[in-house]
């Protein structure tokens, strides 16, 4: 178990880091992508304490290029890829009557096609570890609001390319399937937060209790939370389970 290799974007922050930091303790190495260097080296200390070797990629991953490069260095250093968690976006949080067409292209730029990219360039690899690929969606795939319209947009958009994926990993023997956070407290909900109190005239504090009893949350999730759901994904023990979503969110979903 110890020789595998994990790549996992959107590692320098929020539930990126923390599924770089909880996936050190079952691969001997964890790539961590995101675009700031500084903060990705806090993350790298954390995963060598936690006993794998972490691999920097500081890198924008709206460019075209970068998917590519990021895998091929990997393969070129260690041989081989087991698992890839696809965790970073900063999908617009703007009403759909305000978003512009450039937030929607950013959007899909950096959560759907980096995702997209990914897979493909590691397909190969994957293929001969018999791997395994979680990528990021979100519980607004199912409750898009007007508010929020590209958020629930791209994270549906994540579940059909994911099922497309497993589809051809069923042949290939790859597992493909996606994680569907909730209300999970990190840096983006808490500018999400922010707006909503700002919407309902609130002081910060007061927002965050009424939103989750307006969600019906007992609490917010931590960025661990999340994690463990990715660290299973990856366990060989999982690997019959490909082509679904895997929602995690504290109940707040309240359909089936
Ligand atoms: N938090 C929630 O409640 C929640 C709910 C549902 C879904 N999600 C999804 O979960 C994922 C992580 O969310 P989070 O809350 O942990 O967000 P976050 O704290 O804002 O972290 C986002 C991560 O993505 C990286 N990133 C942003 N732009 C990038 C770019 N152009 N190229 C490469 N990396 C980039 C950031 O690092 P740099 O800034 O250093 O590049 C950071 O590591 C997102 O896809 C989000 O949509 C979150």
């Amino acid at each position: 178990m110890m020789d595998r290799v994990a790549i996992v974007t959107g590692a320098s922050r929020g539930i990126g880091r923390a599924t770089a930091i909880r996936l050190a303790r079952d691969f001997g190495v964890v790539a961590l992508v995101a675009r700031t260097q500084e903060t990705l080296a806090g993350t790298a200390d954390a995963v060598r304490a936690a006993g794998a070797v972490p691999l920097i990629f500081a890198r924008d991953l709206r460019e075209p290029g970068a998917a590519a490069a990021i895998v091929a260095a990997t393969r070129d250093s260690f041989g081989r890829i087991d698992a890839l968690a696809c965790i970073a976006g900063a999908v617009p949080q703007v009403d759909m009557f305000a978003l512009t067409d450039e937030q929607w292209d950013d959007g899909f730029a950096l959560k759907f096609h980096s995702a997209r990219r990914l897979t493909i360039a590691a397909w190969d690899a994957l293929k001969s570890s018999r791997g395994s690929v979680a990528i990021t969606s979100g519980t607004s795939a199912y409750t898009p609001k007007a508010s929020l319209a590209a958020v629930g947009t791209i994270n549906a958009a994540i579940l059909a390319l994911a099922k497309a994926f497993a589809d051809r990993g069923v042949k290939d023997g790859v597992q493909v399937n996606t994680v569907l956070p909730g209300s999970v407290m990190t840096d983006r909900r808490r500018t999400m937060l922010q707006g909503y109190a700002d919407t309902h005239g609130l002081p910060l504090d007061a927002a965050i209790e009424r939103f989750a009893a307006e969600v019906g949350i007992a609490r917010y999730g931590q960025p661990e939370d999340i994690a463990n759901a990715f660290a299973f994904l990856f366990t060989p023990d999982s690997h019959w389970i490909t082509g679904t979503t895997l929602r995690v969110d504290g109940g707040e979903t309240k359909l089936l």
